[in-house]
């Protein structure tokens, strides 16, 4: 069994994933996994980081499938015996307009980018090493000031939510918005914005789990990034989006933990008003 470091990121054969691995190719004191549901696309983003002279390895690994979870997280156990950093990149929004029932869009967002976030952690926390960084992909969306009511943000914030908690909180949102009463509860209507406010609270939650270990869990904001996630239209470039997450991956103090980190590397109150940046 392999005694070298070990990252991991999911989501990576494109985007601001494919930038956080070659980010690390070219920093990172060890082996660094690039993941993707989709063996052949990952093949393709391997060669093409190969032919930059840098040499990922790769593993199959999609987040919504517990097989491919667990077939990773065994191979990384009997290989490498544990994971230093694991970024949880992969995500996925549907665009307005909305060419199904808004009801089916947050049923789709929220387990692709809260469930399968969560469920992944669950599965690969046992292999989490002393000191190890877990960085959770949110957004600015994800500030909590995204939600519209304050009750269910009081609900997302309380200080000892349990993940049981927070998972039921995203079924009364489902459940609201299947009623079409979310606007009136305080959901507002974009499920995206929802299932990034859960990731940052999810964070939370881990970090506190995690008190008695040296574990840091953290969550970023990347920006607003040209990738096909926002058609194109984002301001930074990926490997620019990749740089938050690479600080807090290799660069921030110690002390950085449970904190949600802008784009700037700054670290912002999640409960206050958005950031002015
Ligand atoms: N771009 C921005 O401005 C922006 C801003 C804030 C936050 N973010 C977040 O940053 C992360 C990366 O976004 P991006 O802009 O780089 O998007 P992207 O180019 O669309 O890439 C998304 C990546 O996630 C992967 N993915 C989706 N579902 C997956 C699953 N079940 N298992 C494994 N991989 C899966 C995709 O794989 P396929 O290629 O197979 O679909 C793709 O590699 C996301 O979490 C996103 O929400 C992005």
């Amino acid at each position: 069994m392999s005694e070298q470091h070990v990252a991991v990121v999911t989501g990576a054969n494109k985007g601001i994933g494919f930038s956080i691995v070659k980010s690390l190719c070219h920093r990172f004191n060890g082996i660094v996994y690039l993941t993707a549901r989709n063996a052949s696309k990952g093949e393709m983003a391997i060669s093409e980081l190969n032919k930059l002279g840098y040499y990922p390895l790769f593993h199959q690994l999609d987040i919504s499938d517990e097989h491919s979870v667990k077939r990773f997280r065994d191979y990384i156990a009997a290989n490498h015996g544990g994971i230093d950093i694991l970024i949880n990149n992969a995500g996925f929004q549907i665009f307005r307009p909305y060419k199904e029932p808004l009801v089916d869009v947050a049923l789709k967002t929220i387990r692709a980018n809260y469930r399968n976030l969560r469920d992944t952690f669950k599965d690969l926390v046992p292999l989490l090493r002393n000191d190890a960084r877990v960085i959770n992909t949110s957004s600015g969306f994800g500030h909590l000031s995204m939600v519209p009511g304050a009750k269910i943000r009081a609900a997302l914030s309380k200080p000892n939510l349990t993940v049981d908690e927070l998972t039921r909180l995203m079924d009364d949102f489902i459940r609201s918005i299947r009623s079409g009463n979310n606007i009136k509860d305080g959901w507002g209507d974009d499920p995206y914005k929802i299932s990034k406010v859960a990731i940052a609270a999810l964070t939370f939650i881990q970090q506190r789990e995690l008190i008695n270990t040296n574990v840091k869990v953290n969550c970023i904001n990347p920006g607003y990034v040209n990738t096909d996630m926002t058609r194109h239209m984002g301001v930074l470039t990926p490997d620019q989006g990749a740089e938050v997450a690479v600080y807090v991956a290799l660069d921030a103090p110690n002390s950085l933990k449970g904190s949600f980190v802008w784009a700037d590397k700054s670290v912002i109150d999640w409960t206050g008003p958005f950031p002015d940046k």
